[in-house]
């Protein structure tokens, strides 16, 4: 049973516990930030602290970053919400709370491995203690099994609380999806001597993360989110989550054909993985009418704007149906048809299509829940955008956008002067690192980082200080 039921301020421990994995996750995407710099600097500046730094180890720890964030600022989100929506407290949340330490600690390790020990031989050793040599998922195997003991306590939590309360349109949803995303991590740990095999399996991890599982939980967060913020209609928000599910799963697990194009896979993946992964930005639209739509018939039927409760959260949740739609739909749907990708592949076009979608799908609206999480946390009515707030959104989205305009650039140089007029050959893909487009963009796209970094420091200023400045406005 629920102990309080005062819906504008955190009613339970769990509540709590998100809060705590929001500070990590904060912590970790500053981390990737830095981790980025550092790499797009080497870019330029080849030599800048090569044998001390290199670029091999910030590039990875930048997207292990990115993965590890998410997937706190995920778990925040779901201890956030869980009481909320099955009106009961969550089944165990002592474990739940040592789960948290315990897989912090071992990020802490992980990361120390990282940056100190990744020079050497690979061995059997290595995989199990240093790396395991997955882009994305270089966690070592120890760390793995670790980080499934974690999800298994997490998912307990989840899924018994949900058993034992109210179960929502949002929670189902939530509780099927949490099952198929933990149950794909599992694909990331097997190792096969076979490189085909072993990245037809890892493709499973990352991509039917980000192009199913990822979608999907998103989707469970605004429509969570804008029931909360705007007063959104259960049933509508219920009804289009719904069928997102179904056209994601659709679409999302055998668009995953996309990666097969050039990895040894039969050819068929190529008229598979065109079809799937083109209807790919379907549900992406639909999901980005979906809040519009929502928004304005609110609208609509009051005649006035709905009240806004969280200013902030609100517009990072605007900014996440734009960034899907344009990151993940716009970018992705240009280099998916194998007659594009074959010019396209591994290119900076790729590294612009990343940034743009990893940003615009998660980063903003998990950020947007962080901001949902402060205002429960200080239990405030309304919390109003601050200058910091607009600062932070303004320059962070500039900035990513800005990044993923000058990498298209360079990806474009790529592949008309390295893949069409050279043949793709070894001495071609230096001949065009060379050329002043390349260099150029690659310059413009460090200064766009920088801009990135000065709206990640408003942010976490924002984040610290607009609770308190909110509940002396309502005072
Ligand atoms: C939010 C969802 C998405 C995210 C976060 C995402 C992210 C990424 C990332 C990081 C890569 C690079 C992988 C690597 O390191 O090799 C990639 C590759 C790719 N993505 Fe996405 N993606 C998303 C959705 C989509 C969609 C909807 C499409 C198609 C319409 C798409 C098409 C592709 C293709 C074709 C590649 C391979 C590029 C290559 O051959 O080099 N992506 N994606
Ligand atoms: C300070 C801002 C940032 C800088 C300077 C930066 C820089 C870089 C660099 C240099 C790489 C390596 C690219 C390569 O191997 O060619 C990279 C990769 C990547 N970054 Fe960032 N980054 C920044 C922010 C972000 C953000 C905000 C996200 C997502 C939320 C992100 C996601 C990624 C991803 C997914 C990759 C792998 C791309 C691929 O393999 O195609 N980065 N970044
Ligand atoms: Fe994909």
């Amino acid at each position: 049973m629920l102990t309080s039921i005062k819906t504008n301020s955190l009613t339970n421990e769990g509540q709590k516990l998100g809060m705590m994995y929001f500070r990590v996750a904060i912590v970790l995407f500053g981390a990737q930030l830095l981790m980025g710099l550092i790499a797009a600097i080497q870019f330029i500046v080849p030599g800048f602290l090569f044998e001390v730094f290199d670029f091999s180890v910030a590039r990875m720890v930048h997207i292990n970053a990115l993965v590890v964030w998410m997937l706190y600022a995920m778990i925040g989100s779901v201890y956030l919400m869980l009481t909320d929506e099955t009106e009961h407290n969550i089944v165990a949340i002592g474990l739940g709370k040592l789960a948290f330490w315990v897989l912090t600690a071992a990020v802490a390790i992980v990361v120390l491995v990282y940056i100190f020990i990744q020079v050497g031989s690979g061995s059997e050793s290595t995989i199990w203690f240093i790396n395991e040599g997955r882009e994305y998922l270089e966690a070592p195997r120890w760390a793995d099994i670790g980080i499934v003991v974690v999800v298994l306590i997490f998912y307990w939590n989840v899924f018994a609380t949900y058993m034992k309360g109210k179960k929502t349109g949002i929670m189902t949803v939530m509780v099927a999806n949490l099952m198929a995303l933990a149950g794909l991590y599992l694909a990331g740990m097997f190792f096969t001597d076979n490189i085909s095999m072993d990245q037809y399996w890892w493709w499973w991890v990352i991509h039917l993360w980000v192009e199913a599982t990822w979608e999907v939980f998103v989707g469970t967060l605004a429509a969570y989110a804008l029931i909360k913020i705007i007063d959104a209609k259960r049933e509508i928000v219920e009804m289009w989550l719904w069928i997102e599910v179904l056209m994601l799963f659709g679409s999302g697990i055998l668009g995953l054909g996309h990666h097969y194009f050039w990895i040894g896979t039969p050819e068929y993946w190529w008229e598979i993985g065109a079809l799937f992964s083109a209807l790919e930005p379907v549900p992406l639209i639909a999901m980005f009418v979906h809040v519009l739509y929502d928004w304005g018939k609110e609208q609509g039927i009051n005649g006035t704007k709905p009240a806004i409760k969280n200013g902030p959260a609100m517009a990072w949740l605007v900014t996440n149906a734009f960034g899907n739609f344009l990151g993940a739909g716009i970018w992705g749907f240009f280099h998916t048809l194998p007659q594009v990708n074959i010019y396209t592949h591994g290119s900076q076009f790729t590294a612009a299509h990343g940034h743009l979608a990893f940003f615009g799908a998660y980063a903003t609206i998990l950020i947007g829940m962080m901001y949902y999480g402060i205002q429960r946390s200080y239990g405030v009515e309304r919390m109003k955008a601050t200058f910091k707030s607009k600062m932070a959104i303004f320059l962070i989205t500039f900035g990513v956008l800005g990044m993923a305009v000058a990498l298209t650039i360079a990806g474009y140089e790529q592949v008309l002067v390295e893949r069409a007029e050279l043949g793709a050959t070894w001495n071609a893909f230096f001949t065009a690192q060379n050329l002043p487009w390349y260099i150029q963009a690659q310059i413009w796209r460090t200064i766009m980082g920088v801009v990135t970094f000065v709206g990640f420091i408003y942010l976490v200023w924002d984040l610290v200080t607009i609770g308190k400045e909110a509940q002396k406005e309502e005072a």
